[in-house]
Protein backbone atom coordinates (compact mmCIF):
# COMPACT_ATOMS: atom_id res chain seq x y z
CA UNK A 1 0.00 0.00 0.00
CA UNK A 2 1.09 3.42 -0.85
CA UNK A 3 2.48 5.45 2.13
CA UNK A 4 0.06 7.86 3.35
CA UNK A 5 2.43 10.02 5.55
CA UNK A 6 6.09 9.65 6.33
CA UNK A 7 5.81 10.37 10.20
CA UNK A 8 8.07 13.39 10.75
CA UNK A 9 10.71 13.36 14.16
CA UNK A 10 9.50 10.09 14.64
CA UNK A 11 11.69 8.39 17.08
CA UNK A 12 12.33 11.56 18.87
CA UNK A 13 8.44 12.48 19.97
CA UNK A 14 7.50 9.15 21.06
CA UNK A 15 10.97 9.34 23.41
CA UNK A 16 9.61 12.75 24.46
CA UNK A 17 6.20 11.39 25.07
CA UNK A 18 8.32 8.75 27.32
CA UNK A 19 5.98 5.72 26.22
CA UNK A 20 5.72 3.02 28.60
CA UNK A 21 3.68 0.07 28.12
CA UNK A 22 -0.11 -0.17 29.34
CA UNK A 23 -0.38 4.17 29.58
CA UNK A 24 -2.44 5.98 28.27
CA UNK A 25 -1.51 8.25 25.38
CA UNK A 26 -3.57 10.83 22.61
CA UNK A 27 -2.56 11.35 19.42
CA UNK A 28 -4.44 14.29 18.61
CA UNK A 29 -3.33 14.77 14.54
CA UNK A 30 -3.86 10.91 13.59
CA UNK A 31 -2.61 11.09 9.77
CA UNK A 32 -1.13 8.26 8.63
CA UNK A 33 -1.10 7.11 11.87
CA UNK A 34 2.53 6.49 11.74
CA UNK A 35 3.09 7.98 15.45
CA UNK A 36 0.10 6.28 17.16
CA UNK A 37 1.33 3.27 15.20
CA UNK A 38 4.78 3.73 17.18
CA UNK A 39 3.27 4.19 20.46
CA UNK A 40 1.59 1.30 20.04
CA UNK A 41 4.66 -0.58 18.96
CA UNK A 42 5.96 0.61 22.41
CA UNK A 43 3.32 -1.23 24.45
CA UNK A 44 0.76 2.38 24.93
CA UNK A 45 -2.47 2.39 24.41
CA UNK A 46 -3.67 5.75 22.11
CA UNK A 47 -6.49 7.38 21.37
CA UNK A 48 -6.14 9.04 17.89
CA UNK A 49 -8.20 11.97 16.62
CA UNK A 50 -8.29 13.25 13.22
CA UNK A 51 -11.14 15.84 11.57
CA UNK A 52 -9.81 13.91 8.10
CA UNK A 53 -11.99 11.21 7.68
CA UNK A 54 -10.23 9.76 5.17
CA UNK A 55 -6.94 9.39 7.51
CA UNK A 56 -9.44 7.44 9.76
CA UNK A 57 -10.23 5.17 7.27
CA UNK A 58 -6.82 4.83 6.47
CA UNK A 59 -5.76 3.73 9.69
CA UNK A 60 -8.49 1.37 10.07
CA UNK A 61 -6.98 -0.11 7.30
CA UNK A 62 -3.64 -0.14 8.31
CA UNK A 63 -3.83 -0.61 12.64
CA UNK A 64 -7.33 -2.07 13.23
CA UNK A 65 -7.51 -6.20 13.44
CA UNK A 66 -6.50 -8.23 11.32
CA UNK A 67 -2.84 -6.05 11.55
CA UNK A 68 0.33 -7.24 12.14
CA UNK A 69 0.57 -6.18 15.92
CA UNK A 70 -0.85 -9.49 17.35
CA UNK A 71 -3.56 -11.44 17.59
CA UNK A 72 -5.77 -9.37 19.31
CA UNK A 73 -4.76 -6.14 18.11
CA UNK A 74 -3.24 -2.73 19.66
CA UNK A 75 -5.43 -0.71 22.50
CA UNK A 76 -6.33 1.88 19.36
CA UNK A 77 -9.30 3.83 19.93
CA UNK A 78 -9.78 6.05 16.23
CA UNK A 79 -11.89 9.38 16.75
CA UNK A 80 -13.07 11.62 13.39
CA UNK A 81 -13.28 14.85 15.34
CA UNK A 82 -11.44 18.17 15.36
CA UNK A 83 -9.14 18.06 18.25
CA UNK A 84 -10.74 21.94 19.47
CA UNK A 85 -13.51 18.78 20.90
CA UNK A 86 -10.69 17.09 22.92
CA UNK A 87 -11.67 17.52 26.12
CA UNK A 88 -15.06 16.15 25.38
CA UNK A 89 -13.59 13.09 22.99
CA UNK A 90 -11.76 12.04 26.00
CA UNK A 91 -14.06 12.27 28.40
CA UNK A 92 -16.45 10.14 26.39
CA UNK A 93 -13.80 7.39 25.79
CA UNK A 94 -12.97 7.35 29.81
CA UNK A 95 -9.27 8.54 28.12
CA UNK A 96 -8.06 11.11 31.61
CA UNK A 97 -5.72 11.20 32.88
CA UNK A 98 -3.52 10.31 30.10
CA UNK A 99 0.41 10.24 30.33
CA UNK A 100 1.35 11.38 26.81
CA UNK A 101 -0.44 13.84 24.33
CA UNK A 102 1.00 14.99 21.13
CA UNK A 103 0.11 17.21 17.89
CA UNK A 104 1.90 16.78 14.64
CA UNK A 105 0.50 19.66 13.21
CA UNK A 106 -0.59 20.61 9.64
CA UNK A 107 -1.38 18.63 6.59
CA UNK A 108 -0.11 15.13 5.59
CA UNK A 109 1.92 14.33 2.91
CA UNK A 110 -1.44 12.59 1.26
CA UNK A 111 -3.69 15.55 1.98
CA UNK A 112 -0.59 17.69 -0.07
CA UNK A 113 -0.32 15.20 -3.03
CA UNK A 114 -3.98 14.58 -3.52
CA UNK A 115 -5.90 15.49 -6.17
CA UNK A 116 -8.53 17.03 -5.69
CA UNK A 117 -8.05 18.42 -2.18
CA UNK A 118 -6.32 21.45 -3.47
CA UNK A 119 -3.48 22.30 -0.59
CA UNK A 120 -0.79 22.17 -3.04
CA UNK A 121 0.39 25.38 -5.39
CA UNK A 122 2.29 23.00 -7.76
CA UNK A 123 -0.60 20.40 -8.14
CA UNK A 124 -4.14 21.20 -10.09
CA UNK A 125 -6.43 21.15 -8.10
CA UNK A 126 -10.06 23.04 -7.18
CA UNK A 127 -9.61 25.67 -4.21
CA UNK A 128 -10.96 23.26 -1.81
CA UNK A 129 -8.00 23.00 1.10
CA UNK A 130 -10.69 21.94 3.74
CA UNK A 131 -8.76 19.31 6.02
CA UNK A 132 -12.93 18.18 7.45
CA UNK A 133 -14.35 17.72 4.20
CA UNK A 134 -17.81 18.01 5.81
CA UNK A 135 -16.62 21.81 6.80
CA UNK A 136 -18.74 24.20 5.02
CA UNK A 137 -16.74 26.21 3.34
CA UNK A 138 -13.65 25.51 1.06
CA UNK A 139 -10.68 28.12 -0.24
CA UNK A 140 -12.89 28.96 -3.57
CA UNK A 141 -15.40 30.42 -1.87
CA UNK A 142 -13.30 33.11 0.64
CA UNK A 143 -10.85 34.01 -2.32
CA UNK A 144 -13.98 34.97 -4.57
CA UNK A 145 -16.11 36.80 -2.58
CA UNK A 146 -14.26 38.07 0.40
CA UNK A 147 -14.07 42.10 0.19
CA UNK A 148 -10.57 42.87 -0.85
CA UNK A 149 -9.81 43.96 3.17
CA UNK A 150 -10.67 40.26 4.58
CA UNK A 151 -8.43 39.29 1.62
CA UNK A 152 -5.36 41.29 2.33
CA UNK A 153 -5.76 40.52 6.39
CA UNK A 154 -5.49 36.79 5.84
CA UNK A 155 -2.74 36.88 3.39
CA UNK A 156 -0.67 39.47 5.99
CA UNK A 157 -2.14 37.50 9.07
CA UNK A 158 -1.40 33.88 8.05
CA UNK A 159 1.07 34.05 4.94
CA UNK A 160 2.61 37.15 6.63
CA UNK A 161 3.60 38.38 3.17
CA UNK A 162 4.48 41.70 2.15
CA UNK A 163 2.89 44.03 0.27
CA UNK A 164 -0.54 41.81 0.59
CA UNK A 165 -2.86 44.50 -0.06
CA UNK A 166 -1.49 44.87 -3.31
CA UNK A 167 -1.76 41.11 -3.90
CA UNK A 168 -5.39 40.77 -2.69
CA UNK A 169 -5.89 43.90 -5.08
CA UNK A 170 -4.46 41.71 -7.97
CA UNK A 171 -7.03 38.58 -7.20
CA UNK A 172 -9.78 40.41 -6.94
CA UNK A 173 -9.27 41.67 -10.24
CA UNK A 174 -8.41 38.05 -11.77
CA UNK A 175 -11.80 36.61 -10.09
CA UNK A 176 -13.30 34.06 -10.42
CA UNK A 177 -10.06 31.80 -9.21
CA UNK A 178 -11.42 28.65 -10.35
CA UNK A 179 -8.27 26.27 -9.54
CA UNK A 180 -5.41 25.90 -7.86
CA UNK A 181 -3.29 26.76 -10.89
CA UNK A 182 -4.98 29.95 -11.33
CA UNK A 183 -4.08 31.03 -8.16
CA UNK A 184 -0.52 29.78 -8.04
CA UNK A 185 -0.10 31.44 -11.40
CA UNK A 186 -1.19 35.36 -9.62
CA UNK A 187 0.54 35.09 -6.96
CA UNK A 188 3.93 33.54 -8.57
CA UNK A 189 6.82 33.75 -5.69
CA UNK A 190 4.61 34.25 -3.26
CA UNK A 191 2.44 30.81 -3.76
CA UNK A 192 3.33 28.73 -1.46
CA UNK A 193 2.96 31.61 1.26
CA UNK A 194 -0.98 32.52 -0.20
CA UNK A 195 -1.49 28.68 -0.18
CA UNK A 196 -0.88 28.33 3.20
CA UNK A 197 -2.70 31.41 4.47
CA UNK A 198 -5.69 30.59 2.83
CA UNK A 199 -5.33 26.82 4.35
CA UNK A 200 -5.23 28.48 7.79
CA UNK A 201 -7.78 30.49 7.43
CA UNK A 202 -10.42 27.55 5.62
CA UNK A 203 -9.55 25.68 8.50
CA UNK A 204 -9.50 28.08 11.36
CA UNK A 205 -6.21 26.49 12.36
CA UNK A 206 -4.29 28.74 14.69
CA UNK A 207 -7.54 29.12 16.88
CA UNK A 208 -8.17 25.45 16.96
CA UNK A 209 -4.53 24.89 18.07
CA UNK A 210 -4.91 27.89 20.98
CA UNK A 211 -8.30 26.32 22.17
CA UNK A 212 -7.18 22.55 21.78
CA UNK A 213 -3.28 22.88 24.15
CA UNK A 214 -4.71 24.41 27.22
CA UNK A 215 -7.46 21.16 26.89
CA UNK A 216 -4.34 18.56 26.22
CA UNK A 217 -2.79 20.11 29.08
CA UNK A 218 -5.63 19.76 31.96
CA UNK A 219 -5.78 15.76 30.21
CA UNK A 220 -2.18 15.14 31.76
CA UNK A 221 -1.67 13.18 34.45
CA UNK A 222 1.22 14.91 37.23
CA UNK A 223 4.63 13.67 35.13
CA UNK A 224 2.84 13.42 31.25
CA UNK A 225 4.51 14.34 28.41
CA UNK A 226 3.28 17.13 25.71
CA UNK A 227 4.91 16.83 22.11
CA UNK A 228 3.80 19.66 20.20
CA UNK A 229 5.54 19.29 16.13
CA UNK A 230 4.77 22.62 14.14
CA UNK A 231 5.70 23.50 10.44
CA UNK A 232 5.57 27.22 10.42
CA UNK A 233 6.72 30.75 13.18
CA UNK A 234 2.73 31.06 13.63
CA UNK A 235 1.78 28.04 14.93
CA UNK A 236 5.93 27.85 17.10
CA UNK A 237 5.29 30.51 18.64
CA UNK A 238 1.79 29.73 19.62
CA UNK A 239 3.55 27.03 21.51
CA UNK A 240 6.17 28.70 22.48
CA UNK A 241 3.86 30.73 24.62
CA UNK A 242 1.94 28.76 26.17
CA UNK A 243 4.56 26.52 27.18
CA UNK A 244 6.22 29.35 28.14
CA UNK A 245 2.73 31.09 30.49
CA UNK A 246 2.96 27.40 32.09
CA UNK A 247 6.56 27.00 32.71
CA UNK A 248 6.39 30.51 34.44
CA UNK A 249 3.35 29.64 36.63
CA UNK A 250 5.21 26.87 38.05
CA UNK A 251 2.32 23.78 36.11
CA UNK A 252 5.15 22.49 33.78
CA UNK A 253 9.02 21.67 32.79
CA UNK A 254 9.83 22.82 29.65
CA UNK A 255 12.48 20.16 27.54
CA UNK A 256 13.30 21.67 24.62
CA UNK A 257 14.37 25.07 25.69
CA UNK A 258 15.21 25.17 22.18
CA UNK A 259 13.05 23.56 19.64
CA UNK A 260 14.10 20.25 18.56
CA UNK A 261 14.45 20.09 14.41
CA UNK A 262 15.28 17.08 12.31
CA UNK A 263 19.00 16.27 10.89
CA UNK A 264 20.32 16.37 7.72
CA UNK A 265 19.23 12.47 7.09
CA UNK A 266 15.75 13.26 7.70
CA UNK A 267 15.79 16.17 5.58
CA UNK A 268 16.91 14.57 2.81
CA UNK A 269 15.07 11.60 3.58
CA UNK A 270 11.77 13.21 3.58
CA UNK A 271 12.12 16.99 2.42
CA UNK A 272 8.81 17.85 4.01
CA UNK A 273 10.49 17.47 7.21
CA UNK A 274 12.32 20.70 6.83
CA UNK A 275 10.54 23.70 9.12
CA UNK A 276 9.67 21.40 11.60
CA UNK A 277 10.34 22.01 15.12
CA UNK A 278 9.34 19.70 18.14
CA UNK A 279 8.68 21.29 21.84
CA UNK A 280 8.35 19.23 24.69
CA UNK A 281 6.79 19.69 28.14
CA UNK A 282 6.29 17.83 31.00
CA UNK A 283 3.58 18.25 33.85
CA UNK A 284 3.91 18.94 37.36
C1 LIG B 1 1.12 16.14 9.74
S1 LIG B 1 -0.30 15.14 9.70
C2 LIG B 1 -0.03 13.98 11.01
C3 LIG B 1 0.76 12.81 10.59
C4 LIG B 1 0.88 11.71 11.60
N1 LIG B 1 1.54 12.15 12.80
C5 LIG B 1 1.60 10.51 11.01
O1 LIG B 1 2.70 10.20 11.47
O2 LIG B 1 1.09 9.89 10.10
C6 LIG B 1 -1.50 16.19 10.42
C7 LIG B 1 -2.88 15.60 10.51
O3 LIG B 1 -3.57 16.36 11.48
C8 LIG B 1 -4.89 16.55 11.06
N2 LIG B 1 -5.36 17.78 11.70
C9 LIG B 1 -4.91 19.03 11.52
N3 LIG B 1 -5.61 19.90 12.27
C10 LIG B 1 -6.50 19.16 12.97
C11 LIG B 1 -7.51 19.48 13.91
N4 LIG B 1 -7.76 20.74 14.28
N5 LIG B 1 -8.23 18.47 14.44
C12 LIG B 1 -8.00 17.18 14.08
N6 LIG B 1 -7.08 16.83 13.16
C13 LIG B 1 -6.33 17.80 12.61
C14 LIG B 1 -4.82 16.64 9.55
O4 LIG B 1 -6.06 16.29 8.98
C15 LIG B 1 -3.69 15.66 9.24
O5 LIG B 1 -4.20 14.39 8.92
Amino acid sequence: MEQFHIPVLLQSACTYLNIRPGKRYIDATAGGGGHTREILVRGGHVLALDQDREAISEITACLVPPHPLGEKGPDLVLVHSNFIHLREVAEGHQWRPVSGILFDLGVSGRQLTAPGRGFSFQLPGPLDMRMDQELPHQAGELINSLPLSNLALILKKYGEIPGSFALAKKIVAHRPLITTADLAKITGKFSRRVFQAFRIAVNDELNAMSLALPQAFDLLEPGGRMVVISFHSLEDRIVKNLFRTWAAAGLCLILTPRPLTPDESEINSNPRSTSAKLRALQHN
